[in-house]
Formats: structure tokens, C-alpha cells, sequence
């Protein structure tokens, strides 16, 4: 029987009927109607060439993302372009999942693939198939942990992704990868928001309008946005920066925040910076974890001075963005913001990039 292409209640794509063994023939015969028709099959040619020319190795890069992008706490997300993690995934014939190497992470991150976030997400996707495969893989970290730039997404995108192409692409679409990659999430942070994860994999500015079902929108992004984004050497957990936020808020905050909300889609649909500028005013997060950021006032004000036109905090933090509309703008702001966290003998590293449209892709 041919997979559906609805999703569950959790938002996975259905798995092929069977077990592994029919897996071949439930994908390779996806593209015929044997419900109606028993006279002939329309093969799939991309599996089939998939099937044939099967790699057992494979390099991918997942780039750096913003969760929030400052107003839609959880439920919006934008992917730039650097920095990012590399991940290798090799085939095995044990049937199990090994983790060979990580570089980059100070030792900080385990080896165990029940703790790891590349792991966790390649290991929700084979249950989900019925699959055994193995797989050995090295992961170097090129982005800072705890910084807000979706490091622990970046890892889990990268990894669903490889195996996913090394298994012959069983799921056709990005977004169907995305509920996998959360798993990973689930395990780095504590939830599983798809805020980092889905513009990792989509590219973009990506609206969650709902997460069971998934439902995930694509935001248009209007092509002279520019996001600098400041990297402060502090390490912030996400879990220790949910946990400054309030539990509830006033009904008077919420209709604030999604007035907010809702008017940053309309600016990036209306291509308009003064609209974009003037919605990124967070009531929600920004005034409780600001206090966890040393310097953040200062940086923000020095930012919106040098002619940014909004300046928040990435994701739950450390990391501090701002947006301008052009690339000479954007380092000159940058410098300006390092300098105030300099004031406060806090190091940090300045990235500016377009908004990636790609997200995560094969090196
Ligand atoms: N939406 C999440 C948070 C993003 O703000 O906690 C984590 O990067």
C-alpha cells in the first residue's frame, strides 16, 4: 500500500506499510495508484535513481538560525547564512549508531547517541521507517553551544538530513523532516519548538502557526533585509533562559505582543522596513532575559544609534541581532555593538549575512 501523503496527529509523515523489507517496494511504487488501478505501475525514477546510486558517505552543512525573531517567541525563526555545523555520515553494517568524533564542542558534548541531538533525530527517523541501519557519525561544531544561534537545530538538521539522503530520500519533502529534527531538540533544551530547526531546514523566515500537527508557514523575506548578529563569549542555556520568563502573562501584554507579531508579517510581505523596524518590540521575553545578558541595554541603544532599524535578542540568548538594509550599514553596527560589549570586558564575534533562503545543504 502506497504511504498517504497526510501527516499524523504528531505531525510525522506516515510510515511505508510492512516493515523494512516492503520498504523498497511501498517507496519505489509510491508514484503508482494500486488502489485503482492492478494494470500497470508508474515507478518512481528519483527513487530508482536514488536506489542506484545510493552514496554511503555524505558531508552536509546546517547553518546558524534565530528563534523569535524577537517578537514571535517559539513560533517564528529566520535562517542566516553563517556560522554553522558540518556533519559526515558514514553507512554501517553493525546496525547501530555510533558517534566517532565531535570537534569544536570543548568536549562538552556527549558521545552517547541517546544524548546527542544528531543522533536522537537520525534514531526517530529509522524507528519511524522500521529500519536497522547504521551509521557512524562525526560532528564539528563551527558555532558556539548556548549561544542562540539554534546550535543543537543546526546539529539535528544536519544529521536527518544526511541519513535521510543516505536511506535514499524515504522522505520527499524538507518539511517532513522537521518533526525528526525536533526530537533532537527535545533532548538539547527540554522542548521540542521547531523555531530554530524548521528555518534550518527550510531556509527563510518560517511562521509555526501549530505544532501538533505540525504547521509550518514560509514567510516572505524581503531581499535587502540584512541581519548582523553579536555573539557575546557567554554561554546561556536555553532551559536556565526559559526559566527567567513568566508562566503567564496579562491579556493586555499578549494583545501588545501579537499586534506586534502580526505586524512584522505584513511588513516583510509589504517589503516595508519602518513597519518591520517598528514591530520588533518584545514584551514578552526581552525584559526578563535582557537582565541574563550583561551590557544588553547598552548594545541595543548603540545599535538602534547607528542606524539599525530593530535590535532584539536572538533566540533565548546571549546572542543580540539587529537589522539593517545593508551590508556597509550592517558591519558598521556590528563593530559599534562589539565595542559596548567590549565596555563591559565581554569579547564577542560579529556575523553579518543576507537571510539564507537555502538552509541546510550538501558540501
Ligand atoms: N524559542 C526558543 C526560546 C528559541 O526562545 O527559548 C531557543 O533558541
Amino acid at each position: 500500500m502506497c504511504p498517504t501523503p497526510d501527516s499524523n496527529r504528531y505531525g510525522f509523515p506516515p510510515p511505508p506499510q510492512g516493515g523494512a523489507s516492503a520498504n523498497f517496494a511501498s517507496w519505489a511504487f509510491c508514484g503508482a495508484n494500486v488502489q485503482k488501478s492492478n494494470f500497470y505501475f508508474i515507478l518512481d525514477l528519483q527513487l530508482f535513481k536514488n536506489l542506484f546510486f545510493m552514496k554511503d558517505s555524505i558531508t552536509v552543512f546546517a547553518p546558524a538560525t534565530m528563534g523569535n525573531v524577537g517578537v514571535g517567541f517559539d513560533v517564528m525563526g529566520l535562517c542566516i547564512d553563517n556560522p554553522g555545523d558540518e556533519v559526515i555520515i558514514t553507512k554501517n553494517n553493525t546496525g547501530k549508531i555510533v558517534i566517532k568524533k565531535i570537534t569544536g564542542d570543548d568536549g562538552k558534548l556527549s558521545l552517547s547517541p541517546s544524548k546527542n541531538t544528531v543522533s536522537v533525530a537520525i534514531t526517530a527517523l529509522l524507528k519511524h521507517l522500521k529500519l536497522k541501519q547504521g551509521f557512524d557519525i562525526i560532528l564539528n561544531k563551527k558555532m558556539p553551544l548556548g549561544s542562540g544561534l539554534g546550535s543543537s537545530a543546526a546539529s539535528a538538521v544536519a544529521g536527518i538530513f544526511a541519513a535521510n539522503i543516505l536511506l535514499g530520500k524515504p522522505i520527499k519533502s524538507r518539511k517532513n523532516l522537521i518533526p525528526f529534527a525536533m526530537e533532537g531538540e527535545r533532548v538539547a533544551c527540554g522542548t521540542a519548538h521547531a523555531d530554530n530547526v524548521a528555518p534550518c531546514m527550510l531556509g527563510g523566515i518560517v511562521l509555526i502557526r501549530k505544532n501538533n500537527p505540525l504547521e509550518i508557514i514560509e514567510l516572505a523575506v524581503p531581499k535587502k533585509l540584512i541581519v548582523v548578529m553579536v555573539h557575546p563569549h557567554i554561554e546561556l542555556l536555553t532551559k536556565d533562559s526559559r526559566a527567567v520568563m513568566p508562566k503567564e502573562i496579562t491579556v493586555k501584554t499578549a494583545s501588545k505582543q501579537w499586534a506586534n507579531t502580526a505586524a512584522l508579517v505584513a511588513g516583510l510581505y509589504k517589503n516595508d522596513f519602518k513597519i518591520i523596524g517598528n514591530s520588533i518590540e518584545d514584551f514578552v521575553a526581552e525584559p526578563y532575559r535582557s537582565k541574563l545578558i550583561p551590557q544588553f541595554d547598552i548594545v541595543k541603544s548603540i545599535a538602534l544609534k547607528s542606524g539599525a532599524i530593530a535590535c532584539s535578542i536572538s533566540g533565548s540568548g546571549p546572542s543580540v541581532f539587529a537589522f539593517c538594509t545593508s551590508k556597509k550599514r550592517a558591519k558598521f553596527i556590528g563593530n559599534n555593538m562589539k565595542l559596548a560589549f567590549a565596555k563591559g570586558s565581554i569579547n564577542s564575534t560579529v556575523y553579518v549575512s543576507n537571510v539564507n533562503t537555502k538552509g541546510v545543504r550538501v558540501l
